[in-house]
């Protein structure tokens, strides 16, 4: 059980649970086009046992029951994440009805429940046949994934409670097309200066595209790692300082003062797209809201390889089966510092959470919740706007380039049987929201 009451957080506070399409629906059939990462996953040697997010937890048919969960834990609103392939196949174009019914059939399902429906337009499965035309490194992704939302606000805005227009643009761009662990999977410092700059230019053109079609609440959410230095030595202050560039500033300086970091630009010079600067105040379109993903540190060092300017170390702390630090010191940090340095828009924990290995007594997670959801109060008594908190996830689901093995849910999932088993942490969350209504 948690030691605090939900009145701690206020009356306007939202509780949650996220979700996205990949992770959790399979149902590749009925209409749905192929996306990266079914043809990333299918490559070996990309995820851990070749796993693919064919079945996931087959959400896809099972959505009644999960949205039960959702009330049953007495949570407020569950943040899920249309498929664009689902809804546009080839990216563009064509329209899969099918698509269209499954997401009507699921926001209905959540308002016949009282669950209040917290949309994200895209977590990470981009339609194949974009990537085939550059995907992210073309610049014309702007305007197909404007259409895109149009689609959504059209369909569906006037029954969602708030729209996110990109999850974790670092990972869209950083970790998928310069790090390579992600789908596309390129290593290659061109392509993800692109990507890094159109996925920001694609999220403000959607804004644009989303409150011309009557869309309301609209945000962007970003996974920020509160950056500390190794040692106290300069060296090591200098490589925290470009990695905080690398992983944080770029997103929060271009969306809320239209001008990326000046290391990030002398860095990626080179390779940035022509006359980027005219792109800068639709990249920082006013938002109604910021999201805000949080896991863990990064912790630096400099670099002792020839043209690398940081590297990242493994700390001390105590670590999730996924080997990530448990900090949650650093999310109030880094909360405060996005409210003092950043915005006084309405914030939002949109995901928080930890892989624990498989089981569905998870009492570590309890804790981890319990510490980080006291981060949160810690941060609205320094004085940020703190509106809400969504645990990731629901369920265990497809962890990406870890496949089935990494576990995160509330919910255990057997995936031969497709059986769900609440675990304590569940409860723990049912203790809170259904105790102090
Ligand atoms: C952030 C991502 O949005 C989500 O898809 C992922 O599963 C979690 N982090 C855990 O890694």
């Amino acid at each position: 059980m948690f030691s605090f009451d939900r009145r701690d957080f206020g009356s306007d506070f939202t509780f949650g649970v996220a979700t996205a399409a990949y992770q959790i629906e399979g149902g590749q059939g009925d209409g749905r086009g192929s996306c990266i990462w079914d043809t990333f996953s299918a490559t070996p040697g990309n995820v851990h046992n070749g796993d693919t997010g064919r079945d996931a937890c087959n959400h896809y048919e099972l959505w009644p029951q999960d949205l039960d969960l959702i009330r049953d834990g007495g949570f407020d609103a569950y943040r899920f994440s249309f498929a664009w392939p689902r809804l546009i196949p080839e990216g563009t174009g064509a329209i899969n009805q099918a698509g269209i019914d499954f997401y009507d059939r699921l926001i209905d399902g959540m308002l016949e429940r009282g669950i209040k429906p917290y949309a994200t337009l895209y977590h990470w499965d981009l339609p194949s046949t974009l990537q085939d035309r550059g995907g992210w490194m073309n610049r014309d992704i702007a305007s197909w994934f404007a259409d895109y939302a149009t689609l959504v606000a059209s369909r569906f805005g006037d029954r969602l409670e708030a729209t996110a227009t990109i999850n974790e643009p670092w990972c869209v761009a950083f970790l998928s097309h310069y790090l390579g662990i992600h789908a596309p999977g390129y290593r290659d410092l061109r392509a993800a200066a692109r990507a890094m700059h159109h996925v920001l230019f694609a999220h403000g053109t959607a804004i644009d595209a989303l409150r011309a079609n009557g869309a309301k609440n609209l945000g962007i959410v970003l996974n920020l790692e509160k950056a500390e230095p190794a040692s106290d030595s300069q060296a090591d202050r200098d490589a925290c300082n470009f990695g905080d560039a690398v992983f944080n500033r770029w997103y929060l300086d271009g969306v809320f003062k239209g001008q990326y970091p000046r290391e990030m630009t002398e860095w990626l010079a080179p390779y940035l797209p022509a006359n980027y600067q005219d792109d800068m105040a639709v990249v920082s379109r006013p938002l109604d809201w910021l999201g805000i993903n949080y896991y863990t540190r990064g912790l630096y060092k400099a670099s002792s390889r020839p043209g690398q300017k940081a590297e990242q170390v493994k700390g001390p702390l105590e670590k999730t089966d996924i080997g990530w630090e448990i900090y949650p010191q650093g999310l109030t940090d880094l909360l405060v510092r996005v409210s003092n340095d950043y915005t006084k828009l309405p914030i939002y924990v949109t995901e928080n959470g930890m892989a624990e290995v498989e089981g569905d007594n998870d009492p570590r997670r309890v804790k981890y919740y319990e510490d980080h959801l006291k981060a949160v109060l810690a941060a609205r008594e320094a004085g940020a706007d703190m509106r809400g908190y969504f645990a990731w996830s629901l369920l265990d689901n497809y962890e990406w380039a870890e496949g089935y093995n990494k576990r995160f849910g509330l919910v255990h999932v057997d995936y031969q049987t497709q059986q769900r088993t609440p675990k304590s942490s569940f409860r723990a969350f049912q203790g809170l929201l259904h105790n102090s209504r």
